[in-house]
């Protein structure tokens, strides 16, 4: 093959990985309104039955189920972990901030030598993080300003197809955060960010990836909206042991840390991941 058929190749496989820049504006503006109104993110059955106070408690509570979640996962780390992440910058890359219902756990990153890095599609999201995030880390006594948390407004199938675009080094990434944003995604979009996200899983046997998503094995009979989707933990696991297995060595990803809590109709997991060992 000539020099510029393989450049052509690589530059098409590169595209059908990431999205088109005019999706990726038409999903920012669409997450700008949805981020802005006051009742986002309820399902669409009682929206119209509830007060905006009671969707922001709900969702309160639904994100201090994740961040506690979370948080158990980075209070799991071991002394060996900490004095890795001494040597050189180790991230949590956190996706889908939304109005930050889940974003209180700048604290334990830190203690843990993680730097807090949120990722989202829509302006209006990075906007509701940047303080919210200054004002966790600032509470810090003597914080240490190479660990200061950062905000990336960019669409993460796009991020992941082309991490330089956005100055993202994937290898530094030990725990990937997603709440409700899985359900969120095209199902081909969910299958090529789990695949590139079970890649960077292998690279070590501490990486987690946590993922906090209504499930259908926990909800048999969810007739489903137009917005949401639910996906099998089978599905999931499938889709990271692929990727995990792109360099020929084969590998499953196994869920090691596992909670659920009841959000109106639907049963929510928080689910963390990680490569099988033994
Ligand atoms: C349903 S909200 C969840 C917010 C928060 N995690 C919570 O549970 O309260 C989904 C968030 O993901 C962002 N988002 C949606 N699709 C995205 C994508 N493809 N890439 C990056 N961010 C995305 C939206 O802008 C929104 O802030």
């Amino acid at each position: 093959m000539s020099t510029n058929r393989i450049v052509l190749s690589l530059s098409l496989k590169t595209k059908q990985l990431g999205l088109s820049k005019s999706y990726q504006h038409r999903l920012s503006n669409d997450w700008d309104s949805r981020n802005a109104d006051p009742r986002a993110f309820i399902p669409s059955k009682v929206r119209a039955q509830i007060t905006a106070e009671v969707a922001e408690q709900s969702n309160r509570k639904l994100g201090g189920f994740a961040q506690d979640f979370l948080r158990a996962v980075l209070n799991n780390s071991t002394e060996d972990d900490l004095s890795r992440r001494e040597k050189s910058e180790r991230v949590i890359l956190a996706v889908g901030g939304g109005k930050g219902h889940d974003s209180e756990w700048v604290r334990e990153a830190y203690m843990v030598r993680l730097r807090t890095v949120w990722l989202d599609v829509s302006a209006v999201a990075c906007e509701n993080l940047i303080p919210k995030l200054k004002e966790q880390f600032e509470s810090i006594p003597g914080s240490d300003p190479r660990l200061r948390p950062s905000v990336k407004c960019a669409e993460l199938r796009s991020a992941l197809a082309n991490p330089d675009s956005v100055s993202l080094d994937v290898k530094s990434v030990e725990i990937w955060y997603m709440c409700r944003v899985v359900e969120i995604m095209s199902v081909r979009s969910v299958r090529v960010v789990l695949r590139q996200i079970g890649k960077c899983l292998a690279y070590s046997p501490s990486n987690r990836l946590v993922i906090v998503d209504a499930l259908s094995d926990h909800n048999i009979g969810y007739t489903g909206l137009k917005t949401s989707k639910l996906f099998s933990l089978k599905f999931l696991i499938l889709n990271l042991s692929i990727g995990a297995s792109s360099d020929g060595t084969r590998r499953e990803v196994e869920v090691c840390q596992e909670r659920t809590f009841t959000f109106f109709d639907k049963k929510f997991s928080a689910l963390a991941f990680k490569i099988r060992t033994s």
